[in-house]
């Protein structure tokens, strides 16, 4: 793995860190992280939230063509990604059953649960035109920018 790649996410880090630190408002936080996630990461198409509202997640803040608004638990990689309370780390989303196709150029996706306490109120969606863009790497430090923003949540969404 490329030391460059490390540089590069440390810096990120910190950048995320800068931009939410003083902050506590959580629309604001979301939509700065995904501009900075867009802006920053090379090869990709899409960068958001989805909020979890009344047991549904529901289109959050975002970089990138319009989404579809309402994703069911359990459905899609977003869904599943709370339903299982697991990263989904997606090197085809062509492979992925039930995989939901809201922008046709997304090739690779990973997804992440963000939680206040041990529930989780959000899933951070990044998406790819590049098969397999996301790996080990790439989800370990995005692990850590959920970390990051969880810390500054001062109650559920
Ligand atoms: N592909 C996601 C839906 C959201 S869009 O990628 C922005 C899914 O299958 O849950």
């Amino acid at each position: 793995m490329s030391s460059e790649k490390h540089t590069q996410y440390d810096l990120l880090l910190q950048q995320a860190q800068a931009l939410i630190a003083d902050e506590p408002d959580v629309i604001a936080n979301m939509a700065n992280l995904s501009a900075l996630l867009y802006n920053s990461l090379p090869d990709l198409n899409w960068a958001g939230f989805y909020i979890m509202r009344a047991g549904e997640l529901v289109l959050g803040p975002f970089q990138g063509q319009v989404a579809c608004v309402r994703i069911p638990v359990g459905k899609g990689v977003c869904g599943t990604a709370v339903a299982s309370g697991e990263v989904q780390l997606v090197a085809d989303v062509h492979q992925f059953a039930g995989h939901i196709a809201c922008d046709a150029a997304s090739n690779s996706e990973i997804v992440i649960p963000v939680r206040y306490g041990n529930e989780i109120v959000a899933v951070l969606d990044i998406d790819s035109p590049k098969l397999a863009r996301f790996d080990d790497v790439d989800q370990q430090y995005l692990v850590a920018l959920v970390k990051l923003f969880e810390q500054r949540l001062a109650g559920p969404l």
